[in-house]
């Protein structure tokens, strides 16, 4: 079972200007040569935070985490055919999606609790998403508010909603209204959580649904001083966006039961609509894996639809995003945006996605093993690190640009075909 797409022809080369946009942080060398991948800020981060943050953070569902497992060994198992013979030149990572220029086709991926990882995590991934050029998807659970999101990252702003349906969706109904106020300008309703599963090491950590500074954790906090210290500097963890509808000024553990209990199911077709009827940015769904359901989607009115299996973390038997990438392509990739992300930790990921046609590829995991490991300058490097590892294996597959990838020789033998 191989895909393959034409052969490459050479591709001009990218404007001047294109390259000027994008800069590196400036700790990147220094940074670069100490994790030279993302797994070294993962291996890092393991020892610089409380167990339970990295836990929470790099836990899969089921057994094993198998489902994470597959989606690295997916990505590993896809195939770049490289064209040389053209004049080397640096490629660009410039990417247009939904009508606004982005430096990368790499995006933050929505995750509730980034703050555990490090505190004000949500509002670092923020800030380095707009220094860098690449949206920044704000969760439901997250730990910034929408106004305070607005505020750091105006250009690369997007919202993700989960569905909260007391009172006729009158909680995800406000968040909606807030998002359009705060000039957000993509919405993304999340499909792929329609029950609710376990994560065996998050729930091993006692930490699964409340949080409780009890000896164990106190001991886990005292070996993480530098954690303890953001803390000091950036308050305690907190579900900002939905505090406010959690009753009278509630504690942590009161807003963490509101959310237990009020995000329920996933969005119906029906409700689907309703949000495309009300919402007048650029509208998504995530956590597609059938082409037919996104074939749904686009018919109404979706704009985008993100191929994603909530990067393991859901249950474990689920295909990876990257396997079932092509097929949905195929389906609606003339009259809808495709995205992708779970599993992608590396630039060379990004292109294999581009090239199986995806728009851009967005990250989960690798952000927060940054934020672990380097606490609120992790997100910058990351981005820098996956931005300049694209540039690389785009310049090594002999293409100029994103669009080029596009028409790479590639084995996908993991391809789904429906
Ligand atoms: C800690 C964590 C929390 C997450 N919370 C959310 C969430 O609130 N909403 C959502 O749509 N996806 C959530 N996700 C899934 C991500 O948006 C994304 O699909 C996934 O992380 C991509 O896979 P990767 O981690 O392998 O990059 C979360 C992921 C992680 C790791």
């Amino acid at each position: 079972m191989h895909d393959t797409t034409a052969i490459a022809a050479p591709q001009t080369a990218p404007s001047p200007q294109a390259l000027a946009a994008y800069s590196r942080g400036p700790h990147y060398a220094e940074f670069h040569r100490h994790y030279p991948s993302v797994a070294y800020l993962r291996r890092r981060a393991r020892r610089h935070i409380p167990h339970f943050a990295f836990e929470y953070a790099d836990g899969g569902s089921g057994k094993d985490d198998a489902g994470i497992k597959r989606n690295w060994a997916a990505f590993d198992a896809v195939e770049l055919v490289p064209r040389y013979g053209v004049m080397p030149s640096l490629p660009t990572c410039e990417v247009e999606l939904f009508g606004r220029r982005y430096n990368a086709p790499i995006g933050v991926a929505p995750m509730g609790g980034p703050s555990i990882i490090w505190p004000g995590g949500d509002l670092h991934l923020a800030r380095a998403a707009q220094r860098n050029g690449i949206p920044y998807a704000l969760s439901t659970a997250g730990g910034a508010t929408i106004e305070e999101v607005a505020r750091v990252a105006p250009d690369v702003f997007w919202f993700q909603l989960y569905r909260l349906p007391a009172d006729n969706h009158a909680v995800s109904r406000d968040l909606v209204d807030r998002a359009e106020a705060a000039d957000c300008h993509t919405l993304v309703l999340t499909l792929d959580v329609p029950v609710r599963t376990t994560r065996p090491r998050e729930t091993a950590t006692g930490m699964s649904g409340t949080f409780n500074v009890d000896l164990p954790v106190l001991w886990q906090i005292m070996r993480a001083p530098g954690w303890a210290a953001a803390i000091v500097k950036h308050g305690m963890p907190r579900f900002a966006s939905l505090r406010s509808y959690a009753g009278p000024n509630p504690s942590l553990n009161d807003v963490i039961a509101f959310a237990r209990r009020e995000i329920r199911g996933a969005f119906t077709w029906d409700e689907v609509r309703e949000y495309r009827d009300r919402w007048k940015g650029k509208l998504l769904v995530k956590g597609i894996l059938h082409p037919q359901d996104a074939e749904i989607a686009v018919s109404l009115g979706v704009d985008g639809i993100i191929v994603s299996n909530h990067g393991g973390r859901q249950i474990e038997a689920l295909p990876a995003a990257i396997d079932a990438l092509p097929a949905i392509v195929r389906q609606v990739g003339a009259r809808a945006t495709v995205l992708m992300d779970s599993g992608v930790r590396s630039g060379s990921d990004v292109v294999r996605a581009c090239a199986l046609g995806a728009a851009a590829a967005f990250v989960g995991k690798a952000f927060l093993w940054g934020l672990g490991a380097l606490g609120q300058e992790g997100p910058g490097y990351v981005a820098d690190l996956l931005i300049e590892e694209t540039q690389a294996a785009l310049g090594q597959c002999g293409v100029h640009s994103v669009e080029g990838a596009r028409t790479l020789t590639i084995r996908h033998p993991g391809a789904l075909h429906f």
